[in-house]
């Protein structure tokens, strides 16, 4: 089954936003394999964030999001990666739509509480830089009812 990485960033974590990212994950259907919470350092987040070391707000995304902990976590479902993009909502919170998670919680792009991997090829590569340790497996009894 797929698997993406999905990280609620320190405004979220701040805003009090943990409990509600999460629920709306559980309540699609998708199951928790992996999470902690931490605060990486600025080397570990500037690896996670390398393809944008050379846009111009790189540094300030790093100081952003080495400013407190972060919740990082790793869900499993079909077609997670496409469609847990979908439910965090596009970048910038102007142009996400009501009803994801950035377009009902933030405004500003610098301050967009969440992060989700954008292909399965980088999924991967993320899962395997966040949790070097492997993710849990286990069988939930609520598949029978969310896979026909
Ligand atoms: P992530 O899920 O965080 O990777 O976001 P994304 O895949 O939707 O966008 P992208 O990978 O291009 O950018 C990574 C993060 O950099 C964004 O989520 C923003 O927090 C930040 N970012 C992107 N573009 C801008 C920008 O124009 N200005 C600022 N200040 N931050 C930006
Ligand atoms: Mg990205």
């Amino acid at each position: 089954m797929e698997r993406t990485y999905i990280m609620i960033k320190p405004d979220g974590v701040q805003r009090g936003l943990v409990g509600e990212i999460i629920k709306r994950f559980e309540q699609k259907g998708y199951k928790l394999v992996a999470m902690k919470l931490w605060s990486p350092p600025r080397e570990f987040m500037e690896k996670h964030y390398a393809d944008l070391s050379s846009k111009g707000f790189f540094a300030g995304l790093i100081n952003y999001m080495t400013s407190g902990p972060v919740v990082s976590m790793v869900w499993e479902g079909a077609n997670v990666v496409l469609e847990g993009r979908k439910m965090l909502g596009a970048t910038k919170p102007t142009d996400s739509a009501m009803g994801t998670i950035r377009g009902d919680f933030c405004i500003e792009v610098g301050r967009n509480i969440c992060h989700g991997s954008d292909s399965v090829e980088s999924a991967n590569a993320e899962i395997a830089l966040w949790f070097p340790d492997g993710v849990s497996e286990w069988d939930s009894c609520e598949s029978a009812w969310i896979y026909e």
